[in-house]
């Protein structure tokens, strides 16, 4: 069944070259050009009235009082690791560079033709370490058109990839698959490096792929990109006009996320339909992120997450890390860093400091925030939040500690969960449709 298929593809695929100019995730390109301001200079983007006042006066003491807070932001982030949940770094590197890590140096990548020119490309060492990341989930992402085709060996392709450039990088990354490792790795001066499978049919419908995907460093899925699996809804389902194919998970889809309680692995509905968000939020025994999405109500994009569900989402204990694609931030083509903010504080004024991440989604989008446009300017939502009055503890949770509290909770449940099995359960074979099973043998 499908755990066979994918074997015999493997061994076929392996055999023909990649339709790597097929692969372009977002397709609105090109863009305008990114305007960025740097850390030493007064943010322009100051959030409220009173800061403009501030700026607009500005005078020695107050260059100091700036100087501070960047100092305040630096050493936070010495201390507590700046973990972002979504990074596509591994999927440029397929597009731009055909996946061959010879052919450029990571370190600096800003003058370097094709990356800085292309409007997806926000990410490299140099960059990484002026930001002060001390952890990423770099994504295995594969499209939506490998479903039901090739996509366990694409996901495994980019799960290769992002083990070859810790390695080939490794004075900067190492791996971390726990919470522990992230704070070890940390301690080191290296920023953790962890891995997320982006969407559930790169797992093509067979619970051992999952499986794999776990002995293989794989911490969290995405339920779905935009596309529905066989299992689960997408929120491209919840757009006007859009008709639910399951109404959320199916009975496989719930057996899925018991799976990846069991296993330990993070279960990812950005992307999926409010449905599959309340049937997950429903089954899980364990907290859920979403590792890149932000607040429906302040931005009516199905790919963001309504009050309802947030509110969920808190009982839960899980998190929500703010993505920073223009078109979840402000519904429009251009934002700024206001527009980041206004999510920030909407979340926590809903349901507290306790659910909040980054998940910045650089490297996946073509549209990022004018002072938000690359992996080194994370401080500048840190330093604009200091402004807002945020707490040191409340900036210390959205940097890292809420995530690495959600990282330990999945531990617990899977210690938990350790006397149960393996899930056995194959996917019902009256669950696929006739296209679905082209590249299915009938071997059992
Ligand atoms: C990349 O370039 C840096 C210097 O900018 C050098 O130290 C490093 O060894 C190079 N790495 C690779 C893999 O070529
Ligand atoms: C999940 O909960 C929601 C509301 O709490 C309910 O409407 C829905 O039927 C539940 N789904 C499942 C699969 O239990
Ligand atoms: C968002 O709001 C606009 C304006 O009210 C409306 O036209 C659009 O359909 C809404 N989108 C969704 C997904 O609800
Ligand atoms: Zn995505």
């Amino acid at each position: 069944m499908a755990q066979s298929s994918v074997i015999v593809w493997m061994i076929v695929l392996a055999f023909i070259s990649a339709e790597v100019s097929a692969f372009a995730k977002l397709i609105d390109r090109p863009l305008g050009e990114k305007v960025g301001i740097t850390l030493n200079k007064i943010p322009e983007s100051l959030h409220d009235s009173e800061a403009k006042t501030v700026a607009n006066e500005l005078s020695e003491t107050q260059v100091i009082s700036v100087n501070d807070e960047l100092a305040i932001v630096s050493q936070l982030l010495d201390r507590v690791p700046l973990i972002d949940g979504h990074n596509d770094l591994p999927h440029v590197i397929r597009l731009l560079a055909e996946s061959r890590l010879a052919n450029f140096n990571l370190t600096d990548l800003s003058d370097k033709t094709p990356w800085s020119s292309d409007p997806t490309s926000h990410t490299d060492i140099v960059r990484l370490r002026k930001g002060k990341v001390g952890a990423q989930f770099w994504v295995a992402y594969t499209n939506c058109k490998t479903q039901h085709n090739d996509s366990p060996q694409k996901a495994l392709e980019q799960i290769d990839l992002i083990y070859r450039f810790i390695d080939l990088y490794s004075d900067t990354f190492q791996l971390a698959t726990t919470a522990q490792e992230i704070e070890d790795v940390f301690g080191t001066g290296k920023i953790a490096s962890l891995i997320g499978v982006e969407g559930g049919h790169a797992m093509g419908n067979s619970l051992s792929i999952l499986r794999i995907f776990y002995r293989l460093g794989v911490r969290y899925m995405t339920l779905t990109h935009s596309c529905p699996t066989p299992w689960a809804d997408n929120s491209q389902l919840d757009n006007p006009g859009q008709r639910p194919i399951h109404g959320g998970l199916s009975g496989f889809g719930e057996v899925v996320v018991q799976e990846m309680n069991r296993l330990g692995m993070m279960v990812d509905i950005s992307h999926v339909s409010v449905a599959t968000m309340e049937d997950v939020l429903n089954v899980s025994k364990a907290p859920v992120i979403f590792s890149h999405s932000g607040a429906f109500s302040v931005c009516n994009h199905t790919r963001n997450v309504p009050d309802h569900i947030l509110r969920r989402l808190a009982n839960n204990g899980g998190i929500i890390m703010v993505a920073f694609y223009n078109e979840f931030l402000s519904c429009g083509k251009s934002a700024n860093i206001k527009d980041v903010i206004r999510q920030i504080e909407h979340i926590r004024n809903l349901i507290g400091a306790d659910h909040i991440g980054l998940g910045g989604d650089f490297n996946g989008v073509d549209r990022v925030p004018t002072d938000l446009d690359d992996v080194s300017k994370y401080p500048n939502i840190f330093v604009e939040l200091l402004r807002l009055g945020w707490s040191e503890t409340d900036l210390e949770k959205l940097v890292g500690t809420n995530m690495l509290r959600v990282m330990r909770r999945v531990e617990e449940v899977k210690q938990e969960l350790a006397f149960t099995e393996p899930i056995e359960e194959w996917i019902p074979i009256e669950d696929l449709r006739p296209e679905h099973k082209l590249c299915l043998t009938d071997y059992v």
